[in-house]
């Protein structure tokens, strides 16, 4: 695995300031990669929040420098902060990039990403299985700007029809949300590679803990930090990460449309990275237990988790990832109506919109991802109104199973 830089500029793969010189693993990177050097005499082991939104210069000539791209002075922090470089540089070593761009919200990373890439009159192949707020983007933004999106479905079925010489990137969300399907990153890789496209991944559902796209030959991830990333639902930010080049281009829309990162996020941000590997590990192990009991429930129709056999998807997420992440749905038999009673009775499961938060909660998609949907739309993406998606936190497994027998019962 490719590695994104440590401390002192090092590699995970290089000796780690007098170690033994060992590859770093993800959860040490998460503690240790982009914090300054803390081996000193007297030093803060936490990291410094740096609220400054500007910065001085000794003379106009440093000032002037810096005008000319000659200096990488910090100016002004929706052009770069020390505090958002750490959670960068920490989000690079996570996804074993050369490079991060930290902004204020997923989205502010998901279109800050796309623009980087598109013009008008250019074209988007896009997997139709989307966070409903990406989906939005594509079919009610982009089209007014003169990018043409094409939709195909998780099994990229006629994606080698829908290219032409104005095809520049290829986007795919895996798992998805909110039936967490899957989409063979090999596959797109190939396509990429062969039509010279951009490829790009919302890696919010698996975290770089249980996929890694960059080393598997991805071009750019992108991410909600708001969900696992942050970890405690009190924070809303993204992440983009890539080559230094791609992330100069992002951080350039970044500055433009201004969807920079507040340093005080930044440090929620970077303090919640740091157990995520802890927190991936009890919310995975959680989510199975879960849908093991879910999928046994009589009232149940139908579970959605890619860690089941059951799952069309599990073959695949054995190939492509190292967990099956801690997002889950399912289906009642008694549709809407008995969706909706669930969502009410539930005590220790909070009925909330978001997710990837240390606590667990639940929603039903239509009412809240997937607003603004057709039925048409929904039925594309598997999405029946009496969905209900999960997303599972770090509590004892016995209570949110006592709590989810009671809601059912
Ligand atoms: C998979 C996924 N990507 C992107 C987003 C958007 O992120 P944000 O709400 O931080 O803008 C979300 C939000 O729910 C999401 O679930």
């Amino acid at each position: 695995m490719r590695g994104g830089r440590l401390h002192d500029g090092k590699l995970p793969g290089e000796k780690l300031q007098g170690g033994a010189g060992m590859r770093l693993g993800l959860q040490t990177r998460a503690v240790h990669a982009g914090e300054p050097n803390r081996h000193g005499v007297g030093g803060p082991v936490a990291t410094n929040v740096c609220h400054s939104s500007t910065f001085t210069f000794s003379s106009v000539a440093e000032m002037k420098k810096w005008a000319e791209g000659k200096s990488k002075a910090y100016i002004y922090t929706r052009y770069g902060n020390p505090t958002l470089a750490v959670a960068e540089k920490k989000i690079a070593a996570l996804e074993g990039a050369e490079a991060a761009v930290v902004t204020a919200s997923g989205m502010a990373a998901i279109s800050s990403a796309l623009l980087g890439a598109l013009k008008t009159g250019d074209e988007v192949i896009s997997t139709a299985d989307l966070y409903g707020g990406s989906y939005r983007l594509m079919r009610d933004v982009f089209p007014d700007m003169g990018i043409k999106v094409h939709l195909v479905g998780t099994d990229l079925a006629g994606m080698e029809e829908l290219v032409s010489a104005k095809t520049k990137v290829i986007y795919v969300e895996t798992p998805t949300n909110p039936t967490l399907r899957l989409v063979d990153l090999r596959r797109v890789i190939a396509f990429a590679k062969k039509h010279k496209l951009v490829s790009m991944i919302d890696n919010t559902f698996a975290t770089p803990l249980q996929q890694q796209p960059i080393a598997m030959g991805f071009d750019m991830v992108v991410h909600s930090a708001t969900k696992y990333l942050g970890g405690h639902s009190d924070i809303i930010a993204g992440a983009a990460a890539g080559s230094a080049a791609w992330m100069k281009r992002v951080q350039q829309m970044v500055i433009y449309l201004g969807g920079s990162m507040d340093p005080g996020a930044a440090y929620l941000l970077i303090r919640g990275m740091k157990t995520i590997g802890l927190r991936m590990e009890r919310q995975s192990a959680n989510t199975l237990a879960v849908a093991r009991y879910l999928e046994k429930h009589p009232k149940v129709a139908r579970v959605y988790y890619p860690g089941l056999r059951s799952h069309p998807d599990h073959v695949l997420a054995k190939r492509q990832m190292s967990g099956f992440g801690a997002m889950m749905a399912f289906d009642l038999k008694g549709g809407l109506a008995a969706a909706r009673r669930f969502c009410e009775r539930v005590r220790i499961f909070l009925l909330a919109a978001s997710l990837g938060g240390v606590e667990s909660l639940v929603i039903l998609p239509i009412y809240s991802s997937h607003y603004d949907m057709s039925m048409k739309e929904l039925a594309r993406v598997g999405v029946s109104p009496g969905t209900v998606r999960m997303s599972v936190g770090i509590e004892d497994v016995g209570d949110l199973i006592g709590d989810l027998e009671w809601a059912l019962g």
